[in-house]
């Protein structure tokens, strides 16, 4: 079939792949995506008359749309979720695993004749600020316009990056079917998938392929396959990380910046967090933001770790964002976007759980039902989203797209934990605060199919995104920490502790302002800290407190306690994930596990001497 390459498009490996997948897929058309905000109208509007998209107010929400996803695409699907290492043991017990040549053969089959009645689309992208050392490019063949216009969003996208690949240089592969063939006059429904799904990765060819989901990360392919699953195994082999983390910038009021990262498991408020308003009372300090899900980061020659954040866009959980947990977030959401699975009000903008107080009278909810409040069902899907342009966030770092990336002087690490782990604590080196990251353990949320509020192992929130195998990435972890004149700072946190009667403990959002001056000054050798268990812990009276007066030290006592017995039990239930890669598991966790442990020695009374010297009940 003809494959037509406008003259702009030089990299004939490209052009191959395209003729390859032509021929196997069998589409209709063939449209080299320039990335065009004119490209962007068409394809918006083609959308809205086949009945996929809806025009949102013009007035309320300039330029932006909403989606339906079909009910049963609406989520990551991780146990359709492959990585296909040549050998087994390279994908680990974390990842499931098909012989590449067996896998290959199945989606050979699957894609062939996929694409017939459709158009298929082909998208160069850059991760990364055009032209940065920690950039790469990838190109993603989709059959779903909906992919086009995300991709738009999400990552630097078209002509701009086909000029770069005209050099005749190498490019990550990326093809996503919806996996729906129109036969000739068939109707077309609005949101074409298939009931099978396949989220296929091949770390040694750097390529993805990807069939039957049109939704989030299992089709906007440069996010968590490559950003996250191809990136992470070329990290590993080139000496640099590719990591699930936000990143932002703490400034104080004397304009020092510091530079944090942090890693949150799925649907943990990343987004918020990234970029959190300071309360009143800290006047003068300003946080801001430079990603909010991924980082890739480098050992510089200033012996420091930089980072960038690949994307160019936020692909956020919209339920429970609002003006009081993010007006930043909504600000960006002001116009220009993409909503998906989110409600629709009469008024033609848009709805979720947790927007307002009091919901609206009457939707339309995700489905395209009629909604009231006493529906008895959420009105936006748990895991809707909205996709939104990362320059149009007032928080964003002046430094986002410097292509150099920004010192990164803390990790945080943090799950969402209803019980036992307190809010902050501060591992005493980088070998245990690889540890700490490494047996994280985190509630489940909607970002993923499975049980709601079950406790999993997370390891450095990375667990659905490592492409290689875990065991490998904690001893690359540990490696890159060695290479370091002085590796960042690494904490812990937890803003999802509840009493015992299901209530938070913890205000957090804004609030979260007072554990990072804790940390920014900790990283700078300013606030004091005392010994514990698990490492070092603020004392109430090196924190912050201005403005926050109701929260006495009574309640900082209950968000710090750790029960001896809860916590030995946690650390034992470090052994499951560690007899899971104990062929690759290293060998300085063995012993770390081993000191941690040793403090259970300490006598019941002296654990709770030992509670008493942060939680300060003998003040
Ligand atoms: C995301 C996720 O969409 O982690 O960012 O699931
Ligand atoms: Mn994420």
């Amino acid at each position: 079939m003809r494959i037509d390459p406008p003259d702009y498009v030089k990299n004939t490996k490209l052009i191959e792949w395209v003729r390859e997948t032509a021929e196997l897929c069998q589409p209709d058309s063939i449209i080299w995506c320039d990335g065009t905000q004119e490209e962007y109208d068409t394809l918006c509007q083609e959308m809205v008359d086949s009945g996929t998209f809806t025009r949102l107010s013009d007035e309320k929400r300039p330029n932006s749309f909403l989606c339906r996803s079909d009910p049963s695409d609406v989520a990551r699907v991780e146990d359709r979720t492959y990585i296909c290492s040549l050998r087994r043991q390279d994908a680990g017990p974390t990842n499931n695993w098909v012989p590449p040549k067996e896998m290959k053969a199945t989606l050979k089959e699957l894609y062939s004749g996929c694409m017939k009645g459709r158009t298929m689309y082909v998208i160069p992208f850059s991760m990364g600020p055009l032209g940065s050392h920690i950039a790469h490019i990838g190109v993603e063949i989709t059959d779903s316009p909906y992919v086009v216009v995300n991709m738009r969003i999400m990552t630097r996208m078209g002509r701009k990056v086909m000029d770069i690949l005209a050099d005749g240089r190498d490019f990550v592969h990326c093809l996503h079917s919806v996996g729906a063939p129109l036969e000739k006059g068939a109707q077309d429904v609005p949101w074409p998938c298939n009931d099978q799904k396949y989220i296929v990765h091949f770390p040694e060819e750097r390529s993805i392929m990807s069939f039957g989901s049109g939704y989030g990360g299992n089709a906007l392919l440069g996010k968590k396959c490559f950003a996250l699953r191809i990136a992470s195994s070329m990290a590993r082999d080139e000496g640099w990380l590719a990591e699930h983390m936000l990143i932002l910038c703490v400034e104080s009021p004397d304009g020092e910046k510091t530079y944090v990262a942090a890693a949150f498991p799925s649907a943990c408020g990343k987004t918020n967090f990234a970029m959190l308003i300071p309360p009143d009372s800290f006047e003068g300090w300003k946080v801001t933001t430079i990603g909010d899900d991924i980082a890739w980061i480098k050992p510089a020659e200033d012996g420091r770790l930089h980072a960038i954040n690949p994307e160019y866009g936020f692909f956020g959980v919209a339920p429970g964002t609002s003006v009081k947990t993010n007006p930043n977030a909504m600000a960006t959401l002001s116009a220009n976007c993409i909503y998906t699975n989110v409600a629709l009000t009469p008024e033609g903008d848009v709805w979720w759980e947790g927007m307002t107080d009091t919901p609206p009278e009457s939707l339309i909810d995700w489905q395209g039902n009629a909604w009231t409040p006493d529906a008895g069902r959420p009105a936006a899907h748990p895991n809707a989203r909205f996709t939104s342009p990362a320059s149009q966030c007032p928080s964003i770092d002046p430094e986002w797209e410097n292509p150099a990336g920004v010192p990164i002087d803390a990790f945080i690490f943090g799950g969402r934990r209803s019980n036992l782990v307190p809010l902050v604590y501060q591992s005493p080196n980088w070998y245990f605060g690889v540890y700490l990251a490494a047996t994280m353990g985190s509630e489940k949320t909607a970002a993923a199919a499975g049980k709601i509020g079950e406790v999993r192992r997370d390891p450095f929130a990375m667990l659905p995104f490592c492409g290689y195998h875990m065991g490998d990435y904690f001893t690359h972890w540990l490696h890159v920490g060695r290479l370091l004149q002085e590796p960042p700072r690494i904490f812990g946190v937890n803003w999802f502790r509840k009493d015992e009667n299901g209530k938070f403990l913890w205000p957090g959002f804004g609030e979260n302002m007072r554990v990072l001056k804790w940390i920014v000054d900790r990283v700078h050798g300013r606030s004091s800290a005392v010994e514990s268990p698990l490492g070092w812990m603020p004392k109430y009276e090196s924190m912050e407190w201005d403005g926050l007066d109701e929260f006495t030290l009574d309640d900082f006592s209950k968000l710090m306690a750790v029960d001896r017995e809860d916590w030995k039990k946690e650390l034992l239930s470090h052994e499951a994930l560690f007899e899971k890669i104990y062929d690759k598991l290293p060998k300085e966790f063995s012993h770390i596990r081993e000191l941690l442990l040793s403090t259970f020695w300490l006598s019941p009374e002296h654990w709770g001497l030992a509670q008493e010297r942060y939680t300060g009940e003998h003040h």
